[in-house]
C-alpha cells in the first residue's frame, strides 16, 4: 500500500531550483502532491520544471527569476499567483559561495553573496507574503541557511556573514509573521554533494592544500559523526517536515541537518 502524499493541495515555490538541493527539493514535493513552482537565474529551469511534472504526475511552473532583482522576485510571485491562484510554502533556497583570501575577496564579490543569500531571502518573503496571507491557512517560509551559520569557515567571510544573515532575519519575520499564522524557519545543511561543493572542494582544495579532487571532502566527511555527506532527501525530509500541518507550532528556528557536524 502506498503511503498518503503529505502534499497534496497545497502549493510551493523553491527558488534556486534549477539544479542541486533546490531541484531535489522539488523533486520531493512534487512527489509528495505538491504543485511545485521551480524558479531558477537560468532559463533551464523551465525545461527542469516539465521533468519534474513528468516524473511526478504533480502540476509544476518553471520561472526565471534573478532573486536579487526585485522586479524579477515581482514577476515570480505575480506568475505563481496566475497559474496557481495560491502560495502555502516559499523555500528561499538560492544561493552562491566564492572562496578567497582577504586580499583577494573583493568588494564585488562580497556585495554578490550578499545580495544572493541573504537580501534574496529578503526580496523573495516581501514579495511572496501578501499572496501567503490572502490564500494559505497554514503560510510557510523556509530559508536556506548553512553549518556556515553556525561557525565561520576560512576564506569565506562574507558567506558565512551571509547565512548568519539568514538566521537572524529568520527570527525577526518569523515575529512579525506569528500573529498571521505563517511561520518561518531556517535549514543549515552540512555537506551535500552539488555544483556548489565541487567547487569548495576544488577552491578550499588548492588553498588549503595539495588535495586532489575529492580528497578534502572526503577528509571532512570522515569527520561527520553519522559518517556520510547528506542528500538532497536529507534536505527534502527535514523541510517536508517543516511544511506540515504538524509542523505549525515551530518558528522562528534554525534546524541543522548535516549528520551532527554541528550541534550548536
Ligand atoms: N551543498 C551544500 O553542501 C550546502 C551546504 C550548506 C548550505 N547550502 C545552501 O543550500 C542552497 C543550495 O545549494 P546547492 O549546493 O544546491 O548550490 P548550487 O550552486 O548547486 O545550486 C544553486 C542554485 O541556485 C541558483 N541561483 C544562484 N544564484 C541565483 C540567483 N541570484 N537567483 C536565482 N537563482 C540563483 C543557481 O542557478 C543554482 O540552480 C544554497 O543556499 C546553499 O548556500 C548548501
Amino acid at each position: 500500500m502506498t503511503s498518503p502524499r503529505r502534499m497534496t493541495n497545497k502549493v510551493v515555490a523553491v527558488t534556486g531550483a534549477g539544479r542541486g538541493i533546490g531541484r531535489g527539493i522539488a523533486e520531493r514535493f512534487a512527489r509528495e502532491g505538491a504543485a511545485v513552482v521551480l524558479a531558477d537565474r537560468e532559463e533551464s529551469v523551465r525545461e527542469t520544471a516539465a521533468e519534474v511534472a513528468s516524473a511526478s504526475g504533480s502540476p509544476t511552473l518553471g520561472v526565471t527569476c534573478d532573486v536579487t532583482r526585485e522586479t524579477d522576485v515581482r514577476a515570480f510571485v505575480d506568475a505563481v499567483e496566475a497559474r496557481f491562484e495560491r502560495l502555502d510554502v516559499l523555500i528561499n533556497n538560492a544561493g552562491t559561495i566564492t572562496i578567497a583570501p582577504l586580499d583577494d575577496l573583493t568588494l564585488d564579490a562580497w556585495n554578490r553573496v550578499l545580495a544572493v543569500n541573504t537580501t534574496g531571502v529578503f526580496l523573495c518573503t516581501k514579495a511572496a507574503v501578501p499572496l501567503i496571507r490572502r490564500t494559505s491557512t497554514a503560510g510557510r517560509i523556509l530559508n536556506a541557511a548553512s553549518g556556515q551559520a553556525r561557525q565561520g569557515f576560512i576564506y569565506t567571510p562574507h558567506y558565512a556573514a551571509s547565512k548568519f544573515g539568514v538566521i537572524g532575519l529568520t527570527q525577526s519575520i518569523a515575529k512579525e509573521l506569528a500573529p498571521a499564522g505563517i511561520t518561518v524557519n531556517a535549514y543549515c545543511p552540512g555537506i551535500v554533494g552539488s555544483d556548489m561543493w565541487a567547487y569548495n572542494d576544488r577552491e578550499w582544495g588548492r588553498l588549503l592544500g595539495d588535495y586532489q579532487p575529492g580528497e578534502l571532502m572526503a577528509k571532512w566527511i570522515e569527520d561527520i559523526p553519522l559518517g556520510r555527506a547528506g542528500t538532497n532527501d536529507d534536505v527534502a525530509n527535514l523541510l517536508l517536515f517543516l511544511a506540515s500541518d504538524e509542523a505549525g507550532y515551530i518558528t522562528g528556528q534554525a534546524v541543522n541537518v548535516d549528520g551532527g557536524m554541528f550541534m550548536n
